[in-house]
C-alpha cells in the first residue's frame, strides 16, 4: 500500500519549539510527522494540536508495550487525539493487540491507522540472544508479523530490509520503515539501514525519516529532494 504522501519525518526534539521550528520549513503537502517519546515526554499532547493546526497528519509513535487493558486504554486516548497513525509492540501478544484494535474501532474512516513493532531498527542479529530470541531477524519478524496479521493490526513496523519478505507474504500490511538513510549519511545508532529508494522498490509503504531530514542544513529541500526521488 502507498500513497503519493510516503515520507513521514520523525520530530526528535526535546521541546514544542524545536519541533515546530523544523515543522516550519517543512510542507504538509510533501509528508506527515512522527511523535515520539521525547517530544511527547516533553510536551505532552499539545504538540499533536499545534502539528495538526499546521495541517501535518501525526504518526504517534509511543510503541505501547503494557498489559491489554492498559494498552487498550491508552490507544483509545490516543485515538481521541485524532491522530492519522499509532502503535504498539508487537511482542506484546496477541490478546494485548486484539484489545488495542477494540478499543480503537475497526479499520475504517474514523480510526487511526494502527500498526506493530516487530524487530527495532537499531537491533541487529548479534543483539537478539540476550532478549531471550533464538529466532533470525528475519524470522522473528515474521513470527511477530504474523501476529500482528492475526490480531486484525493494519500493519507494521520495520527494517526495508524485511519489507520484501513480508510484501509477499502480507500484501495487503502496511510496511512502515524507519531506519532510512541517504547514501552520504552516517548510520548514527542505526544498524539495518537502507536508502529511501531501495526501501520503496522493497515494498515500504511509508518511511520514516528523522536525522537526515531534520539535521539538514535546509530541511525543505533535503525532503523535496527525496520525495521526488521516489516518485521519479
Ligand atoms: O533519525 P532516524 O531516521 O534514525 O529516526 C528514526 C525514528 O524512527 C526514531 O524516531 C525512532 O524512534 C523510530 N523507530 C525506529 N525503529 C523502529 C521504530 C521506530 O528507528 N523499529
Amino acid at each position: 500500500m502507498l500513497d503519493d504522501k510516503k515520507i513521514i519525518v520523525a520530530l526528535d526534539k526535546p521541546g514544542m519549539q524545536q519541533a515546530l521550528s523544523i515543522c516550519d520549513q517543512l510542507s504538509p503537502d510533501l509528508c506527515r510527522v512522527k511523535v515520539g517519546h521525547e517530544l511527547f515526554t516533553s510536551t505532552g499532547p499539545g504538540v499533536v494540536a499545534e502539528l495538526q493546526k499546521r495541517g501535518f497528519e501525526v504518526f504517534l509513535d509511543l510503541k505501547y508495550h503494557d498489559i491489554p487493558n492498559t494498552v487498550a486504554n491508552a490507544c483509545s486516548m490516543a485515538a481521541d487525539l485524532g491522530v492519522w497513525m499509532l502503535n504498539v509492540h508487537a511482542s506484546g501478544g496477541l490478546k494485548m493487540m486484539e484489545s488495542a484494535r477494540k478499543a480503537i474501532g475497526d479499520p475504517g474512516a474514523q480510526a487511526p491507522l494502527l500498526i506493530a513493532v516487530t524487530v527495532l531498527t537499531s537491533m541487529e542479529q548479534s543483539d537478539l540472544p540476550a532478549t531471550g530470541v533464538s529466532r533470525t531477524v528475519d524470522e522473528q519478524v515474521l513470527a511477530l508479523a504474523a501476529l500482528t496479521n492475526e490480531a486484525g493490526l493494519d500493519g507494521v513496523v520495520c527494517s526495508a530490509r524485511e519489507a520484501a519478505m513480508l510484501s509477499s507474504e502480507f500484501p495487503s500490511m502496511i510496511k512502515v520503515t524507519p531506519g532510512i538513510r541517504l547514501a552520504s549519511d552516517d548510520a548514527n545508532d542505526q544498524k539495518r539501514v537502507t536508502t529511501p529508494e531501495q526501501a520503496v522498490s522493497n515494498g515500504a509503504s511509508y518511511l520514516v525519516i528523522g536525522r537526515s531530514i531534520t539535521g539538514a542544513v535546509d530541511p525543505l529541500k533535503t525532503l523535496q529532494t527525496i520525495a521526488s526521488g521516489l516518485t521519479s
